[in-house]
């Protein structure tokens, strides 16, 4: 991990922090200054990355947040605010796969995925806008897909809600800028969490791999040749949140080891 201190007196509300890359962002904010709230569903996993936060010398705050819900990101934010009176940047990770054949997508799913993915997101950023624009400042940065940029059979629902990210990345963008707020989303390549390895069973199945021999050739697929780790997701949302990227908003990075080149 890098030997900076970029964010100290910074305040970072992270929704999806108990586990992957919600979690890598959680610790990597806290090893550099800023206070962190963890805003996620898993109760006790959540209050690991709180706890991980403050063993690293931060302030943290573990809050039980459905993002799915108005209230309570509502209230995730008021307790932020309670306790720090200001939020400066939004990592919004909390989020869902599930896929397969367009035929037979239940609609219950596509309203799941979609209420978690993509109105998640959306109250997330339109809560954290009034105290940013009070503020006059803040980065918002809104973790999409490389499935935003690129299609693969069996994942009509979860690119459909990745594509939105981006979507209400840009205008949030246009929209904020001039109150000195940036937005942008991040588009991993597959990233070893417990959403990969799900994903590798489910997606390998389906083409009769075992999920160890999809995440191989996910990884073949790659310039680098292989997956990434959590952290190196994390160390990208913390450069969008300092200050050398204030002049860059409104773009989706795809952090993929090289899946998408034009
Ligand atoms: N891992 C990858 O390869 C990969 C690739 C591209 C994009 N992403 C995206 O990155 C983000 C983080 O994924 P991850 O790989 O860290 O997965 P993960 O499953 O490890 O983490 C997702 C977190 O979101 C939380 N969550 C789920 N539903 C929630 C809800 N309704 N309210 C609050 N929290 C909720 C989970 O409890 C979990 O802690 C997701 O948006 C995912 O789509 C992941």
């Amino acid at each position: 991990m890098a030997d900076m201190r970029r964010f100290e007196g910074k305040v970072v509300v992270v929704t999806g922090a108990a586990t992957g890359i919600g979690n890598a962002a959680a610790t990597r904010f806290a090893s550099e200054g800023a206070s962190v709230a963890c805003l996620d569903i898993a109760d006790d996993a959540n209050e690991n990355t709180a706890s991980a936060a403050r063993d690293l010398g931060a302030d943290s705050l573990a809050i039980r947040c459905d993002v799915r819900q108005l209230e309570d990101q509502e209230r995730a934010v008021a307790l932020t605010l309670d306790r720090w009176g200001r939020v400066d940047v939004l990592v919004a990770s909390a989020g869902i796969f599930v896929g397969g054949p367009i035929a037979d997508v239940p609609l219950d799913r596509w309203a799941e995925i979609s209420a978690v993915n993509l109105t998640g997101v959306l109250i997330s950023n339109k809560v954290v806008a009034p105290p940013m624009i009070a503020q006059g400042s803040g980065s918002i940065i809104n973790i999409a897909s490389m499935a935003a940029k690129t299609s693969w059979p069996n994942s009509a629902e979860y690119s459909a809600t990745k594509s939105g990210v981006v979507g209400i990345t840009r205008s949030v963008a246009m929209e904020l800028g001039s109150h000195g707020i940036t937005a942008n989303a991040v588009c991993p390549g597959n990233t070893l969490t417990d959403m990969v390895q799900d994903v590798s069973c489910q997606v390998g199945a389906r083409l009769g791999m075992t999920g160890d021999e999809w995440l191989e050739m996910r990884a073949n697929d790659t310039a680098l040749k292989r997956l990434a780790d959590p952290s190196e997701i994390a160390g990208v949302i913390a450069f969008l949140a300092s200050e050398d990227a204030r002049f860059l908003t409104g773009q989706s990075l795809e952090v993929d080891g090289g899946i998408i080149l034009s």
